[in-house]
């Protein structure tokens, strides 16, 4: 994630935010070698070399949080209109200033990765990295084997057609389906567009899988710190 550098360095504990400005006008601080001087330089806490007077300035401890996100909680930082977003769900537990990795729309429900690891989220978020995604979609009517192949195949949405996907129908009645959908795009309400264009409107979506991690049994609401070796396993994944 990308941020003013005075908004780091003042979340690095050295002084106020107007000090670290000072600290930046007078050729103080410099990022990845470079000395800045411009008050509107955008910098990568997770990934930039910051230093202050020829120091690396002392990083935040990076952390890595599995949230279930329930439904009608928007993904944000914070939220203009009041509503309840992600950071509320983990405020008073976690010190780090963490984001979100992507989005999950207000009425999806599920499995949301948040961290202070800038490298890792571009890394996941990075549509050439194919990171998987698995939902778990009911859907109004029965879906048919040709309409689960089209999903397969791909289907055709305003902003082009979507790239394969794996489709498996879990439960199916003439009023509705229940399926499980695997994409590696990360295109704005894909899954409901995407069944939307198949002639079923999506009724619930709940993210159950990112990559090889699982929601599970985590309660909604609730979240969990990844351990080292998942940590480690992502980046494989990503190959960064
Ligand atoms: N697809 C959607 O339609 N919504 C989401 O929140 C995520 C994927």
């Amino acid at each position: 994630m990308l941020e003013r550098l005075q908004k780091v360095l003042a979340a690095a504990g050295y002084a106020s935010r107007r000090k670290c400005e000072q600290l930046i006008l007078d050729g103080r601080v410099s990022v990845n070698g470079k000395l800045i001087r411009e008050l509107g330089f955008k910098v990568d806490a997770g990934s930039d070399q910051i230093k202050v007077d020829h120091r690396p300035i002392v990083r935040e401890q990076l952390v890595y949080l599995l949230l279930h996100k329930p439904r009608g909680v928007v993904t944000t930082v914070s939220d203009p209109q009041g509503r309840k977003t992600v950071m509320d769900l983990i405020q008073g537990d976690i010190k780090q200033r963490v984001f979100p990795v992507g989005r999950l729309d207000l009425d999806t429900s599920g499995l949301l990765l948040l961290t202070n690891d800038g490298k890792l989220a571009n890394g996941l978020m990075h549509p050439k990295h194919e990171i998987h995604k698995t939902y778990l979609a009911k859907i109004e009517g029965r879906l048919s084997t040709a309409e689960a192949e089209q999903l397969r195949q791909g289907v055709l949405l305003e902003d082009g057609m979507t790239a394969p996907a794996q489709v498996a129908i879990r439960t199916g009645s003439a009023a509705t389906t229940s399926l499980e959908i695997t994409i590696h795009e990360g295109r704005n309400r894909q899954v409901r567009r995407m069944c939307e264009a198949v002639g079923h409107p999506v009724a619930s979506l709940m993210r159950i899988q990112v990559a090889f991690l699982k929601l599970g049994q985590l309660p909604p609401g609730h979240f969990r710190q990844l351990s080292k070796q998942e940590v480690q396993r992502l980046y494989a994944e990503t190959g960064i």
